[in-house]
Parts: structure tokens; sequence; C-alpha cells
């Protein structure tokens, strides 16, 4: 979605976040003095929609607070990275079965993520197709009972990996099936030749941390803030 002004010089451009229908995200906003017009044009829109979030991610980079005090954007979210300098670890014993991913996993794979992750980090099926259709991508499901209780997500570059996604269904956390789905990503991840791993977690995500921390995982140098201010609040979502 994009509105224009002043001849096309000033602009605002929105779209789906992470291919979520339900949340938008701010790509472009040109600066001048029409900007507040934009925004408000933009925002009226999104929200007649029905579009329940907009965001302004800018990753790394820096997120123009102005921008964001002028759009009504607060602070929703702050990640922050941690780091390992190699993927080698013992194996551990776990009662939890671990396998790799098949493409009939995957509406219980988005279940699991309903009953982990808060709202704002679920994926869409879009976006996890996407994802697993990615030739780096790795994704290893635990199972408990013969159903799926958590998985993981992971990408190799080089001898670089990332670890993008770890989580247990709520019913099931605290039976040690986090730290053996870790252990088995970090496995995966130096069988394919990484030499290194970092992720990405939410600040206030200490469970995660102690965890990643217990697994020689160390805080890296950056953090970075996701602005973001509902539009129509879904009944019960929380961030
Ligand atoms: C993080 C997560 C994957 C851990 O899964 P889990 O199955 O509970 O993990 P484990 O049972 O192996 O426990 C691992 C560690 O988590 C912490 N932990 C587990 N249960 C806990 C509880 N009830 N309260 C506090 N901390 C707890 C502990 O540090 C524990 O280490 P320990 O072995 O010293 O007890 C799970 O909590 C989850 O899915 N959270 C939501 C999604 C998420 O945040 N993912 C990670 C960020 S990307």
């Amino acid at each position: 979605m994009a509105f224009v002004t002043d001849g096309g010089r000033q602009y605002v451009v929105a779209g789906p976040w992470r291919r979520r229908a339900d949340i938008a995200e701010l790509i472009e906003v040109s600066d001048g003095k029409h900007r507040a017009l934009l925004l408000s044009a933009v925002l009226a829109s999104l929200t007649s929609l029905g579009v329940q979030m907009v965001i302004v991610d800018y990753g790394p980079n820096a997120v123009d607070p102005v921008l964001c005090r002028e759009a009504g954007l607060e602070v929703v979210e702050r990640i922050v990275e941690y780091e390992r300098p190699d993927c080698r670890v013992e194996p551990r014993p776990s009662a939890l079965e671990v396998r790799s991913y098949r493409h009939e996993d995957r509406d219980a794979i988005l279940d699991v993520e309903r009953h982990s992750f808060p709202w704002l980090w679920w994926n869409s099926p879009e976006e996890w197709d996407a994802y697993v259709s990615l030739p780096s991508v790795g994704v290893i499901v635990g199972l408990a009972d013969g159903q799926i209780v958590g998985y993981a997500g992971f990408t190799v570059y080089h001898r670089d990996g990332h670890l993008d996604r770890l989580a247990v269904h709520e019913r099931e956390q605290g039976r040690g099936f986090g730290s053996a789905l870790l252990v088995e990503a970090l496995m995966r991840l130096d069988q394919a030749g990484a030499r290194r791993v970092r992720l990405t977690t939410q600040e206030d995500n200490h469970r995660s941390q102690a965890l990643y921390e217990r697994y020689g995982f160390r805080r890296g140098r950056w953090v970075y803030e996701i602005y973001g201010k509902w539009l129509n609040r879904p009944e019960g979502a929380h961030l």
C-alpha cells in the first residue's frame, strides 16, 4: 500500500510484515512537511482494512525515533543477540524423539508456535512455507508420545550458523525438551560445517536466555528495537 503527495515527491509505503496479513510494516516514509498527513492516511487505511498492528522494524539498522513518535508507535520488542564460538556439543540423553521436519508437520508446528511464542512471533503459513523452502534452512521436530511438542529451525551460510527458532509447547516446557532440541540443532549445524552460531531472542525472555547461556552462548553486541502500535487489538492478544 502506498500514498503519495506533492507530485510524487513525498510518499509512504506499507506492506505485510513477515507475510502476516494482520501485521503491517511501515517500509518507507519520506521526509518532508506532509509526513504527518501521509502517516495518518496510511494508518487510517490499515485500520479500516482490519490490520491489527503496525510496526517499524529495520532490523539492526537504526529506527527513526521522530518518525515513530509522529506515528504514535512505541517500543513493542527489544531484541538481543547471542553467539557461541563453535557448534560442538555432547549428545544428551532425552525422552524426546527428534527427527527432521516433513511437510505434513506444518500445522502441528504452527500450533506449537501459538502455544509458545507471543502473538507477534507467530509464523503465518505463507511465511513458514517460504522459510522451509530455503536450501540453507534445516528444521527438526521433537515428539513425545508420538505428538509434535517442539521444534528448532536453523540456517547455515558458509561457516556461519544461525539458530532461527526454538520452541516447546507450553504444556511440555520444563521437561528438558528445549535443551534436547538445542543440542540436536547444534550437532546438525556442526555437521553442516558451521563454525560459529548466532541467535536473537527477546530481551525480556529470561527463560530462553538462561537456556542459551547454560549451553555456552554469550550476549553479542547489538540490541535493536521494534516499534509498534495496535490498530485493531484482537481480544486476548498480548505481546
Ligand atoms: C525456551 C524454551 C524453548 C525452553 O524449552 P523447555 O522445554 O522449557 O526447556 P528445558 O526444559 O530444556 O529447560 C531449559 C532451561 O530453561 C529454563 N527453564 C525451564 N523450565 C523453567 C521454568 N519452569 N521456569 C524458569 N525457567 C525454566 C531453565 O534454565 C532450564 O535449564 P535447567 O536445565 O537448568 O533447568 C521454551 O520455554 C519455549 O518454547 N519458550 C517460548 C519460545 C521461545 O522463547 N523460544 C526461544 C526464543 S527464540
